[in-house]
């Protein structure tokens, strides 16, 4: 059987004892720490790494901020909150998780399709910006603030002509459940102007996970265009651009990681030549993924190794219920695999083909095929990487009644 390559192992995950180690803890302290498998367990100094890597690399006037869809657990914002400028959050939920976890709602704006009015009047009560959706959703969010007798922050989000080429998800170029096409912009904002609300500027995002420097460079490019065009159109400097994200982290075999350094060599070039109407302007950028995928590890015990037709399978206590992404279902056409290793004989050459699967009734439930690994048996342990973005939140935890995974920060 021809063995099928697994994505490569982010840097920073080295052997203790023979067991993969996060946080200076062996796989299977780490189980124990988290109480039980399947666990997810995130790296502090992942995080904190990324965050300055980033920062290294982008011009010192382009913020950051964190998306909290890619993982809203409570100890991750928190430490986030230490590391970043803003949030972006996606519902009156991630509004609540992100004022539990303390952050600072001046810091956070609020992007979506279908924001409901409590939502709406939540996040103006609490001062979130709101990156407007649609003509529709300006009109109820003024409607709210007139009736709160508080001025709203509002934000546009464009929906650009433009796309992200190459990225793994499009949001922009062409028709879009995504913001405002961009020729309706000025008209919208002159109105919010004219409204009184507090005009917060534009929100240009335009896909996730792309790999390609070139592609961010170009859609950066294009947004820094298409901020300055709009803002002559409307007849104001911008306060604010949202510039949007879409860095992505390699999951397969042959993906190589994004060249941050050029991008932001390339971004203090169009930072010391801005055009007066961005001269003044507050930049940030807004990435989930590419901040806390890689810091992010998902355990899981094999409860079986078991052979059918000459293949071997490792069944595993975990599954697609919370690695909807790492099993090929979640937004993938062609299953490959996501890095994965044996946690508990992490140094151990590979000695077998094996078929690494969840403990779910479906085909489906794959976490890695056909993988090149050393001989694993019933009680050791498996590893899937970047596991710390769109895991345990964006699979469904409750199918089968197996409920959600742990979770533990180290
Ligand atoms: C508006 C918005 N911001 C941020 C993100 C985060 O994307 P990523 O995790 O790929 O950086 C998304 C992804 O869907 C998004 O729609």
């Amino acid at each position: 059987m021809k063995a099928k390559p697994l994505g490569p192992i982010p840097a920073g995950y080295n052997a203790k004892d023979g067991q993969l180690a996060i946080g200076g803890l062996t796989a299977r302290e780490l189980v124990a720490k988290a109480g039980a498998t399947p666990a997810f367990v995130y790296s502090k100094g992942h995080l904190t790494q990324r965050v300055a890597d980033l920062r290294a690399a982008l011009p010192g006037n382009v913020h950051l901020n964190y998306a909290i869809k890619a993982n809203p657990f409570a100890p991750v914002l928190q430490h986030m909150a230490g590391l970043v400028d803003g949030f972006d959050i996606a519902s009156a939920g991630e509004l609540k998780m992100a004022q539990d976890a303390g952050l600072d709602p001046v810091r956070i704006s609020f992007a979506g399709p279908g924001k409901r009015d409590a939502e709406l009047e939540a996040a103006i009560i609490a001062g979130v910006t709101l990156n407007l959706e649609s003509e529709n959703e300006a009109r109820r969010a003024l409607a709210i603030g007139d009736r709160l007798g508080v001025t709203p922050r509002l934000a546009i989000r464009v929906n650009p002509d433009f796309e992200l080429r190459g990225s793994g998800m499009k949001m922009g170029g062409g028709a879009k459940p995504f913001g405002i096409d961009q020729d309706r912009v000025p008209a919208l904002a002159k109105h919010i102007i004219a409204s009184g609300a507090e005009w917060s500027g534009l929100h240009i995002f335009t896909g996730s996970q792309a790999l390609s420097a070139d592609a961010l460079i170009e859609a950066q490019g294009n947004v820094l265009d298409l901020a300055d065009e709009l803002s002559t159109q409307i007849g104001l400097p911008l306060p604010k651009l949202n510039m949007g994200g879409g860095f992505g982290i390699p999951y397969f075999h042959g993906d190589q990681p994004v060249d941050t350094a050029a991008i932001g060599a390339a971004l203090e070039k169009r930072m010391a030549n801005l055009p007066a109407n961005l001269a003044n302007t507050y930049f940030c950028i807004e990435l989930g993924r590419h901040l806390v995928g890689e810091a992010g590890v998902y355990l899981a015990e094999i409860v079986d190794r078991k052979e059918s037709h000459g293949v071997i399978y490792l069944v595993t206590d975990g599954g697609l219920h919370h690695q909807l992404a790492a099993s090929g279902n979640f937004g993938t056409v062609v299953r490959r695999n996501y890095p994965a290793a044996i946690a508990t004989k992490f140094n151990a050459e590979p000695e077998e083909i094996a078929n690494i699967v969840g403990c779910l009734c479906t085909p489906l439930d794959r976490l890695a095929d056909n993988a090149e690994l050393p001989r694993a048996d019933v009680g050791d342990l498996v590893a899937v990487f970047c596991a710390g973005a769109y895991g345990a939140t964006s699979s469904p935890a409750n199918f089968l009644g197996h409920g959600p995974a742990a979770e533990i920060l180290v």
